[in-house]
């Protein structure tokens, strides 16, 4: 089996509703690459420790439950340890609390290895904060996807209100830039783009104007 560093990775970091996790489905697809959306790992942590009652303070209990989770993403989710949480782990709580499990480094730390174990051939296409800067520094590809606040909390609040949930769009916009702050300014795998990272701003520009910039990268770096 070839190691880690064969497999040609693209990353595409950034923030929440900045469109990354879509436009990775889709280069992924493109490209017949395998995907790895990390933050739905921190997400499931989340949501399971949320429900066996391991209190965010206890690292130790949080790092046990994560090494013995049994995560299988599927075609339209995940199942963790038989169970489907694909709605449980989308919602605006569960990322709050994503957000603070994720700060912790031990938490990072048995993550890590899941994460790596993701890269197989023929390429991997991995979403996240950090994927650039710590899980996959030689990645050959690294794309840091920006958009204003605003524009973040604008796409969700469409989308919550599409499929018919009532939301603030102001309470919205301060869990946003609450989660941002906590992200960027965390000791540990901060969220920030890789020096060597090809910084896209999609604040005004389509899914298909993103994705399009994003293969082009892909092409001209072979
Ligand atoms: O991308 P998503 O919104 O699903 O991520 C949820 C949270 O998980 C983020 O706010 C962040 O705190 C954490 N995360 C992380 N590192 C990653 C991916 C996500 O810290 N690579």
């Amino acid at each position: 089996m070839p190691s880690t560093t064969d497999v040609p990775v693209l990353t595409i970091d950034g923030p929440g509703g900045s469109g990354k996790g879509t436009i990775a489905a889709q280069v992924a697809s493109a490209l017949g690459w395998h995907l790895l959306d990390s933050g739905a790992l921190y997400r499931i942590l989340a949501v399971v420790s949320e429900r066996r009652q391991v209190p965010v303070e206890d690292e130790h209990g949080l790092v046990t439950l994560c090494q013995g989770l049994a995560v299988v993403f599927t075609e339209d989710g995940v199942l963790v340890d038989g169970a489907d949480l694909s709605l449980a782990i989308r919602t605006e709580d569960a990322g709050t609390r994503a957000s603070i499990v994720a700060a912790i480094p031990e938490v990072r730390q048995a993550i890590l290895s899941m994460q790596r174990d993701f890269a197989r051939p023929p390429g991997l296409v991995a979403d996240g904060r950090d994927m650039g800067t710590v899980v996959f520094p030689e990645a050959r590809v690294k794309i840091f996807l920006d958009a204003s606040a605003e524009a973040r909390a604008n796409r969700r609040y469409n989308q919550l209100k599409s499929k018919g949930l009532s939301v603030s769009l102001r309470g919205l916009l301060e869990q946003i830039q609450e989660r941002d702050a906590r992200d960027r300014e965390r000791a540990v795998a901060p969220m920030k783009p890789a020096n060597d990272a090809v910084i896209i701003d999609s604040t005004s520009l389509s899914i298909d104007e993103v994705f399009d910039q994003v293969m082009a990268e892909v092409a001209s770096r072979g």
